[in-house]
């Protein structure tokens, strides 16, 4: 049958999913399937009607399009689509929601609490201590998101975010080593180390920078590896996310790990996390999208 790829949106991460979704594409279409990419607009329901498609493969990044809003009307209109269902993706969207979901499954993530324009700043930092970090609560590729050092630029931090969303958290700062764990078909994939000389593995370390330094293997010892992989499905089931997806993590200092957050739709550019796991574990770009698509037959 014939697989419709969308990708694009209108997303603040809309250029990446255009690059992720050219990508996969070209995978499928390598791989011998009859694939046809989609830039989704108001005008899905023509876009999708003029093709004929028997499913869906997701490579939407961020809002509409890993927050259950297309995955709800792929079900409303019946068509199988990879990737998390509705109630997964928008916890998982969600980073303060994930969190929280991860703290009542007794999960280890980083304190945090939902601020606004009239928070008390002083208060604030008396729980979460400095630096602490600000983020949108629904956005992607760190879009909105400071790491504030000092009480002065804390409100500047704040303001910044709420541009991107009405929905801000701050987050107790993990001193320590970045890591992410791709999932795919319910397995953990080796685990990647994100190295970056900036303060955080930020929207310009993560697409910009050449000095981003990628470790796969990450140097971990095995058994700390799998704990992380362990707790990475743990994360995942929780959240209720099938198919594929991404667990990102902190490492601190004593070896202890905290979730950061979920990534239902990651990215699948060229030099994206997911596809550099999936190499470590044997699999190339073409096998990898073709074992996502697999995930929405069954
Ligand atoms: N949000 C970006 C695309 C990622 O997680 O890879
Ligand atoms: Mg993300």
């Amino acid at each position: 049958g014939r697989v419709a790829v969308l990708m694009g949106g209108r997303s603040a991460e809309r250029e990446i999913s255009l690059i992720s979704g050219k990508a996969v594409l070209a995978g499928l279409q390598r791989t011998g399937i009859d694939a046809y990419g989609i830039d989704v607009s108001f005008d899905i329901c023509h876009q999708l009607a003029s093709g004929q498609f028997d499913r869906a493969f997701v490579v939407l990044h961020g809002r509409g399009g890993e927050d259950g809003e297309i995955q709800g009307f792929l079900q409303a209109i019946n068509m199988p689509h990879t990737g998390s269902g509705v109630t997964a993706s928008v916890l998982s969207m969600n980073k303060r929601i994930s969190k929280q979901n991860w703290q009542q499954q007794g999960l280890p993530t980083a304190r945090y609490e939902q601020v606004s324009q009239a928070t008390d700043t002083e208060q604030l930092i008396q729980q979460l201590g400095l630096p602490l970090i600000i983020k949108p609560v629904n956005e992607g590729s760190s879009i909105g998101m400071s790491k504030v050092n000092d009480a002065e630029t804390l409100q500047a931090a704040i303001a910044l975010a709420l541009k991107y969303d009405d929905d801000v958290i701050a987050e107790q700062w993990i001193q320590g080593e970045e890591y992410t764990v791709a999932i795919l078909d319910g397995q953990a994939l080796p685990g990647i180390r994100l190295k970056t000389p900036r303060e955080f593995y930020d929207f310009e370390a993560k697409y910009q920078s050449n000095s981003t330094e990628y470790l796969c293997p990450c140097g971990l010892d095995l058994e700390s590896e799998e704990q992380m992989q362990q707790l990475a499905i743990q994360a995942f089931e929780g959240l209720g996310m099938t198919g594929w997806g991404r667990i990102d993590f902190m490492r601190d200092g004593t070896g202890q790990f905290y979730l950061l957050e979920a990534n239902s739709v990651p990215g699948m550019t060229d030099h994206s996390l997911v596809p550099m796991a999936a190499k470590q574990a044997g699999l190339d770009f073409d096998a990898l999208v073709w074992r996502i698509l697999e995930t929405s037959i069954k």
